[in-house]
């Protein structure tokens, strides 16, 4: 491996490192929102565990209030006094919706947490005007009747909210859209989308999934000039299968191949879908938001914790890596990322059973990688051999690196090979390296997992297995582990 400090990259944005809440299954009620005469320690209704864990991570933007549900959503039900909100079926994801968390308790969460806010306006069922006020409500500081009804409310200063979304997956639940009416459609909400009060919106469209290149055309070449970013989904699955997606934790070698087969496909849409972009975009003003990736398994049998809720292993924390590398590489157009989900919801950095909370293996390389966040990528070139299983083979390493503000490299090597270890030299161009330390996530097993009764079965430990030899480190890395390093 020889890392190029001579040849700084892009700037990786911190918000590659963002989340996703939605109301779907435990996610925001039990999740995040107890209440504020629940049990569970809590500051005006939010857990202090969860938030406290997820201030760890440095959240830098959170989306919100879906995915699908974002376009049923109407948001003066979550606003005033909370016995007073309505309780609505939650039609994409089941239950009835309480309402509880509005637009006050999101916003104040996104305060607890120090993170910029997303949020997804409802396209498929709401209206452009509904859209204009939800947003004179959050930001105006003017004496209007929807500044003055948000101060009757509590919240006297306005918010800011820096990204706001037309839709989500309107070719889908938003919609059923084709790209060429859903064009006109944002471009039609993003004109009433304004800035108030020293207020600036990013208005963000609903993009495309996985290989749907045409959606993209279409959106880049119709409405280009209206939007600063166009969404990208592309969810993980063991099989590819969407009838029968995989286990979350029980499965073998073969499975483990094959999920990283298919988390390894975002490098191909990444680039397919930047490359379109670059034709009507050469100077990538508009950001490429894979603002929902991750893994999703097939529901579990046992106690139903909610809908999409699934346990997550040490190969979600490789699968997290891989990702998270690729949008290092990318940096230059990918300037946003959101993991679907952040709590209970697929492949989720926290876990909550009642008054229980565990970490998983996916929230360990989280606050492992925070390092890169607003760093500048460094180049890689690496040679390394492949992790063949049958007829198809991946490559053994996925790495990235990246220099911070304060001159330190950070060094992120994964090895997706489950039984094989990396011996890795390391040479450094442009640079000497003299002192090395960082952490490594490992276990026995592909599907260790930390759970409620046991809840550090995987967790980072001090790394220290390197030899300095000259301008050389050689790194020896285990099999099926991520492993950061800080170099300076
Ligand atoms: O994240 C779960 C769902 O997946 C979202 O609501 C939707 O946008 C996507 O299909």
């Amino acid at each position: 491996m020889v890392v190029r400090l001579d040849q700084p990259g892009a700037m990786i944005n911190r918000n590659i490192y963002g989340h996703f809440a939605e109301h779907l299954g435990r996610l925001i009620y039990d999740g995040l929102w107890v209440g504020e005469g629940s049990t569970i320690p809590n500051t005006r209704g939010l857990r202090n565990d969860v938030v406290a864990a997820l201030r760890e991570l440095r959240v830098p933007v959170l989306r919100w209030p879906g995915g699908c549900f974002a376009d049923e959503y109407h948001w003066r039900d979550g606003i005033g006094p909370r016995d007073k909100r309505p309780r609505r079926p939650n039609a994409s994801w089941g239950g009835v919706d309480p309402n509880a968390f509005g637009t006050h308790e999101f916003m104040e969460l996104c305060e607890l947490l120090g993170a910029d806010a997303y949020i997804n306006g409802n396209v498929g069922s709401g209206t452009p005007q509904e859209m204009m006020e939800w947003i004179e409500y959050l930001t105006s500081d003017a004496d209007s009747d929807l500044a003055n009804l948000r101060r009757q409310n509590g919240r006297n200063k306005p918010w800011r909210v820096p990204y706001f979304a037309v839709g989500n997956e309107t070719w889908g639940c938003g919609g059923n859209m084709r790209p060429e009416y859903y064009a006109d459609v944002y471009r039609q909400y993003a004109t009433f989308i304004k800035n108030h009060s020293g207020n600036r919106i990013q208005k963000l469209a609903s993009g495309s999934h996985d290989s749907n290149y045409h959606w993209t055309e279409v959106l880049m070449s119709q409405a280009a000039k209206q939007m600063d970013g166009l969404s990208l989904h592309y969810y993980t699955l063991p099989t590819g299968d969407w009838g029968k997606k995989g286990s979350a934790t029980r499965f073998g070698e073969e499975e483990w191949h094959s999920t990283l087969v298919r988390t390894l496909r975002m490098e191909e849409f990444i680039q397919k879908h930047a490359a379109i972009m670059d034709k009507y975009d050469p100077q990538k003003r508009v950001a490429l938001m894979v603002d929902e990736w991750g893994t999703w398994y097939d529901k579990e049998a046992g106690r139903d914790l909610g809908a999409l809720y699934q346990q997550n292993t040490l190969r979600d924390a490789v699968v997290t890596g891989i990702n998270l590398n690729i949008f290092h590489k990318y940096a230059e157009r990918v300037r946003m990322a959101n993991i679907a989900q952040m709590v209970n919801v697929l492949q989720a950095v926290v876990l909550t059973d009642k008054e229980k909370m565990v970490l998983t293996p996916t929230y360990h390389v989280f606050r492992m990688y925070r390092v890169h966040q607003g760093a500048t990528m460094v180049p890689i070139d690496l040679v390394a051999p492949d992790y063949k299983l049958g007829q198809a083979s991946v490559p053994s390493l996925s790495v990235s690196a990246s220099r911070d503000g304060a001159g330190r490299l950070h060094l992120s090597v994964v090895n997706l090979d489950p039984t094989r270890p990396a011996e890795v030299s390391t040479t450094f161009s442009g640079g000497v390296i003299r002192t090395v330390s960082g952490e490594v996530l490992t276990a026995s097993a592909m599907n260790a997992m930390n759970t409620f009764e046991q809840p550090n079965s995987v967790r980072p430990a001090s790394f220290t297995n390197y030899k300095l030899e000259g301008a050389r480190i050689i790194v020896t890395v285990p099999a099926k582990a991520v492993v950061v390093l800080e170099l300076s």
